[in-house]
């Protein structure tokens, strides 16, 4: 409830995952290998984690659809006008980091996210390194599905969480299978449970989840536009004091940016 709360989502659309990369896992397993076939196309960015990239590299390697990849600008934002000409009625999956962990770039997700959706694709978001940072809405973003990890949050590691849009839940297989998860079983076939326990099968991480919803109650305790203003002086001056130093190249100069420095 805490985290349905803290995402603007309701409490059946947030899966308990261990972390970004399980919560990728999950939507790559149960809805593109799902969906996809020979011809289709998954569509992601140059500068994303491992975490948005291997998974959709194995979901196509094991349907025949095809992983394309937006390039970047040399100011390592994303090239939009390649997004543009990428983007087609093939591309069934859009997966994107809403920042970057390696170049601190915050991409345009909500016009990305619109414009994938309105070209027919399921679109998901890599929050990992947003969530720490500024308040994420899923409804305003208006995506179908949305990562991010306990760790970078201040919370504990092990737990992390997916949102996903319900009526794409309620049509998914389940990630894994056994206790928890199910509604009723016989040896001849079993019935799965409701939102999100479908998708939660076995013991939960019962700890992480409690140091999680802390770690998001004192965040939300914070005076977070005020944070903001204090990391991006930071970063202003890292970067201000870097751009002096001869013998430094700073890789990530995109206006928009959260407090990364590569
Ligand atoms: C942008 C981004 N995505 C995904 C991940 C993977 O997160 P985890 O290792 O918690 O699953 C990370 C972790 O560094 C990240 O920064």
């Amino acid at each position: 409830e805490t985290v349905a709360t803290f995402l603007n989502a309701s409490r059946e659309e947030i899966l308990g995952t261990k972390g970004t990369t399980e919560s990728i896992n999950i939507v790559a397993q149960c809805v593109a290998r799902e969906r996809l076939q020979p011809g289709d196309e998954v569509l992601i960015g140059t500068s994303e984690h491992h975490a948005n990239i291997v998974p959709w590299q194995q979901a196509c390697a094991a349907t025949g659809a095809t992983l394309k990849v937006i390039p970047l600008r040399d100011d390592c934002s994303l090239d939009q006008d390649a997004f543009a000409q990428l983007l087609s009625e093939r591309t069934k999956i859009f997966a994107i980091g809403h920042a970057s962990n390696a170049l601190g770039t915050l991409n345009p997700v909500k016009e990305m996210v619109a414009r994938a959706k309105a070209a027919g694709a399921i679109t998901l978001i890599d929050g990992a390194q947003a969530v720490a940072h500024f308040p994420v809405d899923v409804q305003d973003l208006d995506v179908d599905f949305y990562a991010f990890s306990g760790h970078k949050l201040f919370g504990p590691t092990g737990i992390g969480v997916l949102y996903g849009r319900r009526e794409l839940l309620e049509a998914m297989p389940p990630y894994q299978t056994g206790g928890e998860m199910i509604e009723t079983v016989s040896f001849e076939a079993s019935t799965w449970n409701q939102l999100p326990y479908k998708f939660e099968a076995g013991t939960p991480n019962i700890a992480g989840a409690i140091g999680l919803a802390t770690a998001i109650e004192w965040l939300n305790h914070q005076d977070r536009p005020a944070l903001a203003v204090h990391e991006d002086a930071l970063l202003a001056r890292a970067t201000e004091r870097a751009h002096a130093c001869d013998s430094l190249k700073i890789i990530g100069t995109a206006t928009s940016k959260v407090s990364v420095l590569s």
